[in-house]
């Protein structure tokens, strides 16, 4: 430990928009922040990838709650939402539209609202289809001339600092070299849990960190099984090639079975906008069923309504007039730690937002465009919270002596195990003996790196600690679960086809 401990006002880990969203609005409060993300610029946080949107409520807030309510299959938690949609509008007005001047479509002289699945109406603001980028670029770009705000690149937590149920700071990675960094308040904003599973529409390296950091400490976790699955990852020899967006469905778009015979009406009243767990469901059944699922988007001008997927369409040699091959892919983390509305976990002077903490709006199965919207509610009302305590340095974990080095083959076999046993056991459909089998692969592994934790310091080892305590946790929560709602989805489940969700 350096003599001077370094110490911050509130240390904010992660860069997406609930991350930038805290660091600002405990910024406006007067606080000196530390940002630090391991996440590279800009592409590595989540938020950069979003392509359909942000909802607002548009004639009244009742009509979004009820559609998000609708989505979760009745487990979202209603006063959860409420904070959402009531504050939905003014969060993007103060930050996307005045300090930041987010360009959003427009149709003539007004906004252009577009419509994704489960939505009974178009509330969705966005750019094209590449809304995170036109949000996330600005927003860092901003933080980095605020004069409150410190960011630290390619800087990753590997561990909280606790003293008797309060968070004092936490020990971060940078370059081998590992410091404790102590503050006042701690805010976890670390994202998803992509690198859970083979396939993924997250980027690289997200691994659960702050989920995994806040349940070693001690924090409470929540509805960790409820794993959502897009339903249309553009998928070529198995492998992911890239998102398309719920939208091109919004605006017509039609899948088609290996037969080439439209399936969604016989799923759901809804057909293609039935809510996101029920198509991923059927695309899935399709796929086994038929060989291949395509998403026919000859009902619209694909080019000119979503030229940039246009554009991957070409990168990735695909004609998109012969349709789009689709499967599901891990797309977001419905639950994760615990917090309430304004983001306090259950540790004193901890804090967590975004896709990392479970506030409860999203229950069972995310409604479609509220994700960013739920960091950035989430993210300016934690922020504002948690400003305004002070640090206090005390000793810190015996994590300084440490080996930095990881054998590189052990990261890599540990998780190519993890993954497998994700995919095969912990997917879309869950079989609860196979969840048991699971738990104990789980088990093991997570054994197996908390022995090399004891003497190492890697990022890639604590990467991995975090993904093995994410994982289990998943793991056990969807054993525990005996009934299937939403993305918890077990084999043999009685499906009664649920009813229309729009107007
Ligand atoms: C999409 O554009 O389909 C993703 C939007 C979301 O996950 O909310």
């Amino acid at each position: 430990m350096t003599d001077d401990p370094i110490t911050t006002d509130v240390l904010v880990i992660g860069s997406g928009i609930a991350g930038l969203a805290a660091a600002l609005s405990a910024a406006r409060d007067g606080d000196d922040v530390t940002l630090a993300t391991k996440a590279t610029r800009p592409e590595g946080a989540s938020s950069w990838w979003a392509q359909g949107g942000i909802a607002i409520s548009r004639d009244t807030p009742e009509e979004f709650k009820e559609d998000i309510m609708a989505a979760s299959d009745g487990t979202a938690d209603p006063d959860a939402v409420d904070v959402l949609v009531e504050n939905a509008n003014a969060a993007v007005e103060d930050v996307l539209l005045e300090t930041l001047d987010v360009a959003f479509d427009q149709n003539g002289s007004s906004h252009d609202f577009t419509r994704e699945a489960a939505h009974s109406e178009d509330r969705i603001l966005h750019v094209d289809a590449s809304t995170g980028k036109h949000i996330h670029v600005p927003f860092l770009n901003y933080l980095d001339d605020h004069d409150g705000v410190e960011i630290l690149d390619d800087t990753a937590a590997l561990e909280l600092i606790r003293h008797e149920g309060r968070v004092h700071g936490a020990m971060l990675e940078s370059d081998g070299a590992v410091d404790p960094y102590f503050a006042g308040s701690v805010v976890l904003a670390t994202g998803g849990i992509g690198d859970l599973y083979p396939r993924t529409t997250n980027p690289d390296n997200t691994t659960g960190d702050g989920i995994g950091m806040a349940a070693l400490a001690g924090a409470e976790v929540e509805d960790m099984e409820y794993v959502q699955f897009h339903p249309t990852a553009c998928t070529l020899d198995g492998e992911i090639a890239f998102l398309v967006s719920e939208a091109v469905r919004g605006e017509g778009g039609l899948l088609r079975n290996g037969d080439g015979e439209r399936f969604m009406p016989d799923y759901h009243a809804d057909a293609e906008l039935a809510p996101r767990d029920v198509v991923a469901r059927a695309v899935k059944a399709e796929r086994e069923a038929t060989g291949e699922v395509t998403l026919d988007v000859s009902p619209l001008d694909f080019t000119e309504e979503f030229p940039n997927l246009a554009d991957r369409c070409a990168e990735h040699g695909i004609d998109p007039d012969g349709g789009i091959p689709v499967a599901p892919a891990e797309h977001f983390l419905c639950g994760g730690i615990s917090v309430d509305d304004r983001g306090r976990t259950t540790l004193d002077r901890l804090y967590a937002v975004g896709e990392c903490s479970r506030t409860g709006v999203h229950g069972a199965n995310r409604l479609a465009s509220t994700s960013l919207l739920e960091g950035l509610v989430w993210g300016l009302r934690a922020g504002e919270d948690a400003a305004g305590a002070e640090a206090d340095p005390i000793e810190a974990p015996e994590l300084l002596e440490r080996d930095p080095d990881l054998p590189e083959r052990f990261a890599r076999d540990k998780f190519q195990r993890l993954t497998r046993v994700m995919d095969e056991n912990v997917g879309v459909e869950r079989d609860p003996a196979e969840l048991q089998r699971a738990m104990a692969v789980l088990r093991r592994l997570k054994g197996e790196v908390d022995a090399y934790v004891r003497t190492r310091t890697s990022r890639s080892l604590y990467e991995l600690r975090h993904a093995s305590v994410t994982a289990l946790l998943i793991a056990r929560h969807a054993a525990e679960n005996e009934e299937s709602v939403g993305t918890h989805n077990l084999v043999g489940a009685n499906e009664d086809p649920p009813e229309s969700t729009a107007d």
